[in-house]
Parts: C-alpha cells; structure tokens; sequence
C-alpha cells in the first residue's frame, strides 16, 4: 500500500520541474525541506541549502537513493560572504539557477511575546537580518545566475499582511514579512524585463518547530503552493501575495 501511495504521489507531480535547478534556502527541516523534496519528487534539481553541511549532504544522498536529483549548499543567510562561497561553489556545478526559494526564517521566543509598544530594537534587528536582509542577500546573489523566466519564491506570512486585523504581538516578525512583502513587489516590477516571476506566499499555520504541535498543515500541504509557483506557466500575475493558489490581499 506504502508503495502504491508513494507511486501516486510521483505520479501527480512528475515532470512539473524536469530540467529546472532550484535552490531551497532553510532545507534543513520545516517547510523548506519539505519544499526541496517536492521540487526533487518534480523533477527538479533540489538543492538544499542548510548551515549543517553533514545534514544537507545526508538530505541529499537521501534524494538520489530514491532515485531523484539533489544536491546541497550550505549558508548562514545572515552572512553575507558565506552566500559568495555558496555562489561559487554551486556555480561549479550548476552554472543556472531557475528557482530560488526564500524559505530561511526567524520568529524567536522573545518576539512572540513581545508588545510592539516595547519593542526591542536587538530582537528587531536579528529577525529582519535573517527575514529581510537574508533573502536581500540570497536574491542580489543568484540573481545574476537566473535566466529569463526564472522564479524567485517567498515564503511569507499573513502576519505581514498590512489588510485585515493587526495583532498586537510579533511585532519583529510581522513587520519583516511585511517588509519582504513590499521587497517582492518591488524585484517582481525590476525583474518583469528578464520575465523573472517573483512572489510570496502565506504557507499557513503548518506543524514545524516554528508553526508548533497545534498548527493545522502539514509541511508537505504547504509545499504544494511553492511547487504550484514554480511550475505554473509564464504570466504577467506576478509580484503577488499567494494562499494556496489564490492571490490574496497584501
Ligand atoms: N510554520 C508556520 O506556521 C509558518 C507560517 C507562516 C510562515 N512561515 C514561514 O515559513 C518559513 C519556514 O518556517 P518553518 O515553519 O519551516 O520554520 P522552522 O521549522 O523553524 O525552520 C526554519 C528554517 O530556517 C532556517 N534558518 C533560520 N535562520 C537561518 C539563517 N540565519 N540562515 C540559514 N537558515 C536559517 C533553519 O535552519 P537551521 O535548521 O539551521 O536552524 C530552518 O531550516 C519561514 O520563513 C517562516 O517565517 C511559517
């Protein structure tokens, strides 16, 4: 049965991203892992980026025993001379990078309870460093290394939405998603000349060490938008704000 469902499971997303490289930031685990694994199981290139270079390679190798194509980077997103190194040793052996997934993210303990009327300035800082100026980093990067009509993906959050009700709480992290927000419309409009679709997207409350036990979607659900984003055919809707398959409100 086990293997009757993994064979339906191929079946469905086989050959979605034949030929295409993605690279995967955050692969490690959560929702970036399983994002590398669905763009593997469609045919892509995976190539996990972690900062444990053991994990990322034993990821890896984990994809290739099944048959599929992976490989790995390691960089800490905060660093930005350890994105050139990454650069440089993916550029060996993959010259083209048609996907980036921004998926490495921050929302740490103190910013959960924290009042945004005493907000920390360190703790602001840490998590747009890793939320804001992380992805910053990777896109300035890659970019050069992306061909017309690549796909640069944003894993956002709804905690960045500037519609709807605000929450008094996660005031570090809401505000980087609502800054990552406005940086994906702004590379969606530069990049339109080069056909490079850029967009971001809520995942939902998906069970991760982030999301917690509680949360309602599995990591694999929410692969599944950033599959529909890099798979989806040439459009000029892009530079938006996705649930699902579903442009919402920023
Ligand atoms: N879970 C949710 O309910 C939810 C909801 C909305 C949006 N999101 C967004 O989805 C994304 C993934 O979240 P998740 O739930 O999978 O979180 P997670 O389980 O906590 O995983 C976070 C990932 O980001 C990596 N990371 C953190 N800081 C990094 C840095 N400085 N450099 C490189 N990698 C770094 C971690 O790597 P290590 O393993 O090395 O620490 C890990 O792989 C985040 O952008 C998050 O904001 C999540």
């Amino acid at each position: 049965m086990a293997t009757r469902v993994a064979t339906q499971q191929k079946t469905d997303v086989q050959g979605q991203l034949d030929g295409k490289t993605a690279v995967i930031t955050g692969a490690g685990r959560g929702i970036g892992k399983a994002i590398a694994t669905a763009f593997a199981r469609a045919g892509a290139c995976s190539i996990f980026v972690v900062r444990d270079r053991e994990l990322g390679e034993a990821l890896a190798e984990e994809q290739r025993t099944q048959g599929y194509t992976a490989d790995c980077g390691v960089a800490d997103v905060t660093d930005a001379s350890q994105i050139s190194m990454l650069v440089l040793d993916l550029m060996q052996r993959h010259p083209v990078i048609d996907v980036l997934v921004n998926n490495a993210g921050i929302f740490l303990d103190a910013d959960r309870h924290m009042r945004p009327s005493e907000s920390d300035p360190l703790i602001m800082e840490e998590t747009w460093n890793t939320n804001v100026l992380g992805v910053v980093r990777m896109c300035s990067a890659f970019i050069p290394h992306m061909p017309k009509g690549g796909r640069i993906i944003n894993v956002s959050s709804t905690m960045g939405q500037l519609a709807g009700e605000p929450q008094a709480r996660g005031p570090a992290y809401s505000t980087s998603k609502a800054a990552l927000n406005m940086y994906t419309q702004m590379l969606a409009a530069d990049l339109s000349d080069r056909n490079i679709m850029v967009d971001s997207f809520h995942p939902g409350w998906v069970k991760t060490d982030m999301g917690g036990p509680r949360a309602t979607v599995e990591p694999e659900d929410a692969a599944k938008t950033a599959l529909f984003l890099a798979a989806r055919p040439h459009s000029t809707e892009t530079g938006l704000f996705w649930k699902g398959t579903t442009p919402t409100e920023w």
